[in-house]
């Protein structure tokens, strides 16, 4: 069979939403418009020079049945968890966070900086991991190889493999990409990206065309592009440069019940989930220890 260019299939435009303790968002995924892409249950975009739009953070909260996926690419976020990790995320740093069963955590914003950038992504966990222990991959900028194609094109690779160059996150369920992408004026970027598998863009910065030959789709910034299946994807940028994320994964396929930083396959493990919560049960052991 031909190799196939993925077409754009949906172009959703971000909602301005408050999370956290009141911080100002761009959310593309779990909105009205849409729910989820399987296996990404959310994507929020923040970013503000205002820090009324974001100091209040995001204080200890948990989380189960899923990975919370943190890029900056400006500014600094302090974080501490249940499992004992505690550090900052600052600009270029990403935190891939597996919650498995039970994890607190929280993430506050520095305060006296110039803007913040960055994105949030969820990713579903299958339900044989939904409940496993909580990992956490802390991933700082200088590990994040960075690869400049000939034409100018430059890729941050996070999670995926780009020219032979594999990214430092590892053992991820989804078998994820997830790269940071700048194609110059004129240029043009394409990426395998496998078969069946869930891909968006999000673009960010400029503007560019996105899809197949003949049926590209011209895009601004701040958008989320969905593709629709096939075997890899181009963009083209023009007369303005574009950046943009390329995050792509394995469906689940399975049932969805989510209650707020819960996301289980059902109501009744949603229940418990609150349960735990109120019983104090709900963190794993080994960090009752800390
Ligand atoms: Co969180």
């Amino acid at each position: 069979m031909n190799k196939q260019l993925r077409t754009v299939i949906n172009v959703v435009e971000p909602q301005t939403v408050m999370e956290g303790a009141g911080v100002r968002l761009k959310r593309s995924i779990a909105t009205a418009t849409l729910d989820n892409l399987d296996p990404f249950l959310l994507f929020d975009h923040f970013g503000s020079k205002d820090p009324a739009d974001y100091i209040k953070g995001f204080p200890m909260h948990p989380h189960r049945g899923i990975e919370t996926v943190t890029y900056m690419i400006q500014g600094a976020v302090n974080h501490k968890d249940s499992i004992g990790n505690a550090g900052s995320i600052s600009s270029g740093d990403v935190q891939w966070m597996t919650s498995g069963g039970g994890i607190m955590h929280e993430e506050m914003p520095q305060p006296g900086q110039d803007e913040m950038i960055g994105f949030q992504l969820w990713v579903n966990l299958p339900a044989r991991l939904k409940m496993s222990q909580p990992r956490y991959q802390d991933i700082f900028a200088d590990q994040i190889p960075i690869v400049t194609r000939a034409d100018g094109v430059k890729i941050l690779v996070i999670a995926g493999e780009v020219d032979d160059v594999r990214g430092p996150v590892t053992e991820i369920e989804a078998d994820p990409i997830y790269m940071d992408i700048t194609v110059p004026q004129g240029g043009e970027f394409k990426q395998p990206v496998a078969r069946g598998h869930t891909a968006f863009a999000y673009v960010f910065e400029g503007q560019g065309l996105f899809g197949s030959n003949g049926n590209e789709k011209a895009i601004n910034h701040p958008r989320l592009v969905e593709f629709g299946d096939g075997d890899y994807v181009t963009v083209k940028a023009t007369d303005q440069h574009v950046r943009f994320l390329l995050v792509s994964g394995k469906p689940l396929n399975e049932p969805i019940a989510r209650y707020g930083p819960f996301v289980m396959n059902t109501q009744e493990e949603i229940q418990q989930a609150l349960e735990d919560l109120r019983n104090g049960t709900f963190v794993f052991s080994e960090a009752e220890n800390k």
